[in-house]
């Protein structure tokens, strides 16, 4: 027979669940002791297996229970020696956690959708795989004209009908046979030619603005980029000229600088007496329109390009353009900008 409070004892000071596993299977398992004398009960008169069997219940439930009571002290022992281990130490400093940081042509991008998006115009997009035609002809650029030029232009085919677009302006003729006029938009985005200095990268940014209506002047033209100009550079006033120039999808056609001077090494724009160059721009060719399935004769407006890279480069000090696109992290945490601590006159539009 079994000792059944000897047994007990043993059950209450089981060190851990394997040993009360052990002691449960030994003591009511298949081959315990019990389970044998129950087996046996068959044998003895009705009397004596009445007398036998309640005894046996009676001593298997108290073995049942004192393993259960057990079994929970170890769970809840188990416990409070794993919140002691794991005991958080609040006194400790925080870890360090590096946020991520907007590239400077990301920021800029935003910064001039926003700008630009509060007289009227919306964010237009095109694909950076485009057709000759759209990149050249429809822009009325001549068969012979240079930027055609297998030295400037990355041609994706042998018959040279397709190819990565070498400025944002094919997107203007997407706009226009797209939709209705008037059209007012700009259109951010990437671009690319064979070249690659300090200040040039075979792939880089611009922009393109275009404004279609029926009484669209140069006027307007001057009065936007004034506009956009003294916004950007976040300065009151601002000393820009128009020059006369050539471009084969404007007529008549206009670079524009903008004054500035050197102050301890830095550009200040605004003022001074040297001209820096920031955009080409004139009033839509009419062949342009023409080709986009406008009618010359009821609408006009005009359109601007310029190098976002450089505008960037420009307003943030950064003097080597091929460093925006080698993707190393310390000089994005450097120049990049902080997600929750935006300049001031970034209005929160995204792109
Ligand atoms: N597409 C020109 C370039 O890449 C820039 C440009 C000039 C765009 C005049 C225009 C424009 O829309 O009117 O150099």
């Amino acid at each position: 027979m079994i000792d059944l409070r000897e047994l007990i004892q043993k059950i209450s000071q089981a060190k851990d669940k394997l040993e009360l596993q052990n002691i449960k299977s030994q003591f009511l398992g298949k081959n315990s002791q019990i389970n044998q004398e129950f087996k046996k009960l068959g044998s003895l008169s009705e009397e004596e297996k009445k007398i036998k069997a309640s005894s046996l219940n009676n001593e298997k439930q108290k073995i049942t229970e004192a393993i259960n009571v057990r079994f929970k002290e170890l769970e809840k022992l188990e416990i409070s020696k794993k919140l002691q281990k794991d005991k958080v130490d609040v006194t400790l400093p925080a870890r360090e956690r590096p946020n991520g940081k907007i590239h400077p042509v990301s920021q800029v991008i935003d910064e001039i959708s926003s700008i630009f998006s509060e007289i009227g115009f919306s964010v237009a997009e095109g694909p950076d795989v485009e057709t000759e035609y759209n990149n050249f002809t429809a822009l009325n650029t001549p068969e012979d004209h240079p930027a055609r030029d297998m030295h400037d232009t990355f041609y994706l085919d042998n018959d040279k009908k397709i190819l990565l677009r070498t400025h944002t302006s094919p997107v203007q003729v997407r706009a226009m046979l797209n939709g209705k006029p008037p059209f007012k938009i700009i259109v951010p985005g990437r671009t690319y030619r064979c070249d690659s200095d300090q200040t040039h990268a075979p792939m880089f940014h611009q922009l393109e603005g275009l404004h279609i209506d029926k009484d669209i002047t140069m006027g307007h033209l001057k009065g936007c980029l004034d506009y956009f100009v003294k916004e950007f550079f976040e300065v009151k006033k601002i000393k820009m000229r128009f020059r006369p120039s050539h471009f084969p999808f404007t007529e008549p056609s206009a670079e524009v600088d903008i004054g500035y001077k050197l102050e301890n090494g830095r550009i200040i724009v605004g003022e001074g007496d040297k001209w820096l160059e920031i955009l080409g721009c004139g009033m839509v060719h009419p062949n342009v329109l023409k080709n986009a399935k406008v009618d010359p004769n009821k609408f006009q407006g005009f359109a601007f390009g310029m190098g976002i890279d450089r505008l960037a480069m420009l307003k943030y000090g950064i003097n080597d353009l091929r460093s925006f696109f080698e993707s190393d992290y310390r000089w994005l945490n450097y120049f990049g900008f902080d997600p929750l601590d935006v300049p001031t006159n970034y209005r929160g539009l995204s792109r």
